[in-house]
């Protein structure tokens, strides 16, 4: 028997996205792009808080991503622009249940 599921989405198995890797979704209408870091589990709106871009191919190197577009990088361990600045990604919060990871905070509208 399996744990009652939480309110959330699942949006992808947990199989699917190997350790430094990542993957594009779609959830709810939302581009979301979901990463696997040193053990943990990051996802992101697929949109930089620069201007818009997509983040989905943005170069990474460790933590830290590269926005495609202008070059900006942002440490997924805490959405923050790395070297200061106010932009910050947005950070969607996951659960992994039953070899699912659920997205936990999308709202019914
Ligand atoms: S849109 Fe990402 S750095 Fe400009």
């Amino acid at each position: 028997m399996s744990a009652p599921m939480p309110s959330g989405v699942a949006i992808c198995a947990v199989s699917e996205v190997a350790e430094g890797q990542r993957k594009l979704v779609f959830v709810e209408g939302r581009s979301v792009v979901v990463f696997r870091i040193e053990g943990q589990w990051r996802a992101i709106e697929n949109s930089c808080p620069h201007n818009g871009a997509s983040l989905a191919g943005g170069r990474l190197d460790g933590a830290v991503l590269s926005c495609p577009a202008h070059g900006l990088r942002f440490d997924l361990r805490t959405g923050r622009a790395v070297g200061g600045g106010h932009l910050c990604l947005g950070l969607l919060p996951t659960q992994v249940i039953d070899g699912q990871l659920v997205l936990t905070n999308v709202a019914a509208e």
